[in-house]
């Protein structure tokens, strides 16, 4: 279905306009690449172990998932509805093409196309069973209300967690938006090693996504930074800043919270939500700081009804970065994002990342290894492209009949990326890139 999409889409998008790489990323399938027949495949010893290292997380009890996929009889009554969103690459839900740019990504949920080619093969030779005794033994999983870096990545508790306001939410209505301001309460400033959300366990089904952006009291005002520090978005991780770097956290700083609430059915009563804040030790001094900020695509939008458009933002740095992660923003009618850097020394234009199938539903950051974190020297220009669809073939299109415009309402339309980026000097650039190549190398010699 996604395929068909984004084949009609990239059809009426005006083709002078599509970078070359776009069509090479959307003309290859994994359908081409593995379409020899495989052995009799069972789910107790096929499908099984993809389903409890890609799928339960979500698709368990009490989780964000429609639905539970642990037994055989669970998986079976959904068996072509998952093959069709896994063919589709709908799920899991990480929107990343893997046939350019950058494919080294912390907290990657894509399968691989044997994954995804060996749950195809098991329902279209009828979704047997195959033998009880091949069946993993169950995974077990931290609680869902434990924080994510703790339990998946090792990061112990965190130091200081900041709760919104709690606020009641009805059964039925409007959505809601909760705009509390918290203070963290630290005297000295401190250094951030990683961040994330927490929605409560009642409020997650309603929570659909949470800003947390950095207020700082200065000369008794208190002043909008243009920092943030996370997104929440359902299936989102939060923010890990790479081993050499760190986020600033100032004395004195608060938590601007901007929660988008949509009533469920179901009220919930004193809601809140919280910000877990891993730092370093009082007095720890980082080699480089990180920044996260919003880098807009200059440029109207100006998407006529029926319609499809392209935007295009460059940004140049005046020091040597590093660009540590990458989340594509827009609303109902942004299809594709992606971002490349232009080198005007050499004339070479590199793709870093390209999401040809976005949607709106998961607002992903993607995170890239360390040892594959685009080094951006200074000069050099990132490009940022993004692809409109007002057209009835685009799925999430509330209404293609109207015109849409720039606008923070989700009928209107928005253009720009979140960026963390580590900010270096030539030394650190330097450095950094001879440790590459040399890792590159020693790669190379030993075969
Ligand atoms: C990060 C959480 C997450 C992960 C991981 C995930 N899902 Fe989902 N899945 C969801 C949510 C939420 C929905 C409902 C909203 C939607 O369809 O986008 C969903 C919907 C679905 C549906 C459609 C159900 C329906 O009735 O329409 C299927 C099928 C599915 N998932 C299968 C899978 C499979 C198979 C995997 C692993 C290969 C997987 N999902 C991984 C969260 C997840």
């Amino acid at each position: 279905m996604k395929e068909k999409r984004s084949d009609s889409w990239m059809r009426k998008v005006a083709w002078a306009s599509v970078p070359a790489v776009v069509t090479v990323a959307l003309a290859s399938s994994y359908g081409q690449a593995l379409s020899q027949e495989m052995a009799h495949v069972t789910f107790t010893r096929d499908v099984a172990p993809i389903l409890q290292q890609n799928c339960q997380i979500c698709h368990r009890e009490g989780a964000i998932g429609p639905m539970s996929l642990i037994t055989y009889e669970q998986a079976r009554r959904y068996a072509p509805l998952i093959k069709l969103k896994v063919t589709t690459q709908e799920m899991p839900p990480y929107q990343y093409d893997t046939d350019v740019g950058i494919q080294a990504l912390k907290s990657d949920m894509r399968l691989s196309p044997e994954e995804i080619e060996t749950i195809a093969q098991w329902v279209d030779q009828g979704a047997a069973e195959g033998d009880p005794a091949d069946m993993p033994p169950a995974r077990r999983f931290a609680d869902l209300d434990e924080w994510r870096l703790t339990a998946e990545f090792d990061y112990g508790q965190p130091d200081i967690v900041v709760e919104s306001k709690p606020i009641t939410i009805p059964a039925e209505g409007q959505d809601l938006w909760w705009e509390p301001l918290v203070p963290i309460g630290i005297t000295a400033d401190r250094y951030i090693r990683a961040i994330e959300v927490k929605p409560s366990l009642a409020g997650r089904m309603v929570v659909h996504h949470a800003n947390t952006t950095m207020s700082v009291m200065e000369d008794g005002e208190l002043k909008s930074m243009r920092g943030r520090f996370t997104e929440y978005a359902s299936g989102k991780l939060g923010e890990i800043v790479p081993s050499d770097a760190a986020r600033l956290l100032p004395a004195g700083s608060y938590v601007r919270w901007s929660i988008h609430i949509h009533p469920n059915g179901k009220e919930v009563v004193d809601d809140v939500m919280s910000v877990g804040f891993w730092l370093y030790p009082e007095g720890y001094e980082p080699e480089y700081l990180q920044s996260l900020r919003n880098y807009r695509l200059e440029g109207d939008l100006d998407i006529a009804p029926h319609g499809t458009a392209m935007t295009q933002g460059f940004h140049t740095w005046d020091h040597p970065v590093r660009i540590d992660s990458f989340q594509p923003h827009g609303h109902l009618r942004l299809v594709a994002k992606s971002l490349e850097i232009f080198y005007p020394e050499t004339g070479e234009r590199e793709m870093v990342s390209m999401v040809s199938n976005w949607n709106a539903w998961w607002q992903i950051s993607h995170i890239y290894e360390e040892n594959v974190a685009p080094l951006v020297p200074t000069g050099a220009v990132m490009i940022l492209t993004a692809w409109y669809d007002n057209t009835e073939s685009n799925p999430h299109n509330p209404d293609p009949d109207v015109w849409v415009g720039r606008g923070s309402r989700t009928a209107d339309e928005m253009s720009h990326a979140w960026i963390a980026v580590t900010h270096l000097d030539d030394e650190g650039y330097e450095r950094l890139k001879a440790a590459r190549e040399a890792q590159l190398a020693q790669a190379d010699g030993g075969g």
